[in-house]
């Protein structure tokens, strides 16, 4: 493993030739993040992993407060790859004094859901993957269905920009009871943890009714059954034709159902394909 927090160094170390996979993350890896590194490996010489909580893309600044840090112990579940490039850089090895978000214009999916709930949050996420995708110019980059507008959003960047970067989504991987994986997960007590594996019978009763109810029915029974969970607040609960949903996915006749919401302090978020 090479541990860099100069972006520069980091440059140096890579032959040219080889081809290269980045995997952005914001650190508190688990099985979702570890799924997305493997998956680089398998279609790249080198993987590039990066871990950076980036300020500019937290709309609510105690969210970046109290968002878990914990770098040794990354360090130690990324061993089992050998070969790894760790990138832990400090705020001004990618941002200048008091730099702020870019302001993209990427068009209406970008208002809705996370969008409109988290505003500025995705000119955050496009301002950091622009400048890692600048900086390493990978081959191919890795990012989880768990965030499906930010894959969106980070496949309309490249096209928008010109940028060369493959941009590949990967799978969601879930904890035995089908609660999503997230850096988030662990922030909960048990009592809410006992909430949150409610998220996934949520999208699994909307897929299993899509085709008898209509839209309005299923987010209206989504509401009750919410209200029945403990310390359990829907934020959005949204079925989406991706074809409507934002040029890139275009061609794709996919109908996902989305759900974001707080249980006690932690905001979570999961969807499924219908
Ligand atoms: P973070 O939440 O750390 O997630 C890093 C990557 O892991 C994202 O692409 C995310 O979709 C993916 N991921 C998270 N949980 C997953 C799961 N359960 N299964 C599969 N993939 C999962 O998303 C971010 O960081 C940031 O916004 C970032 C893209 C790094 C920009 O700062």
């Amino acid at each position: 493993m090479r541990v860099y927090s100069s972006h520069k160094e980091l440059l140096k170390s890579i032959k040219h030739k080889l081809s290269v996979g980045l995997v952005p993350t914001m650190g508190s890896l688990h099985e979702g993040h570890l799924s997305l590194i493997e998956k680089a490996y398998s279609e790249n010489d080198e993987v590039i992993v990066s871990i950076y909580v980036n300020p500019t893309q937290f709309n609510d600044k105690e969210d970046l407060k109290k968002y878990p840090r914990n770098i040794k112990e990354d360090l130690k579940k990324l061993n089992r790859f050998e070969n790894v490039i760790v990138y832990t850089p400090e705020n001004n090895d990618l941002y200048q004094k008091n730099e702020s978000s870019k302001q993209y214009d990427f068009g209406s999916f970008t208002n809705l859901m996370e969008g409109k709930h988290r505003p500025g949050h995705f000119d955050g996420v496009a301002t950091i993957i622009e400048k890692l995708f600048k900086i390493f110019n990978p081959d191919n980059a890795y990012f989880g269905e768990k965030d499906f507008q930010q894959l969106l959003l980070i496949k309309t960047l490249t096209e928008q920009l010109d940028i060369n970067t493959n941009v590949v989504g990967c799978d969601t991987i879930r904890e035995p009871d089908g609660l999503a994986m997230s850096s988030r997960n662990k922030l909960m007590s048990d009592k809410e943890r006992k909430s949150a594996k409610e998220i996934i019978k949520l999208l699994l009763w909307a897929k299993e009714v899509y085709s008898k109810f209509d839209f309005v029915q299923i987010r209206d029974e989504i509401k009750n059954r919410s209200k029945l969970i403990d310390s359990f607040k829907l934020e959005y609960f949204e079925i989406m034709n991706l074809e409507e949903f934002s040029s890139i996915s275009k061609k794709n006749n996919e109908i996902r159902a989305f759900i974001a919401c707080r249980i006690g302090n932690i905001r979570l978020i999961d969807n499924i394909k219908l």
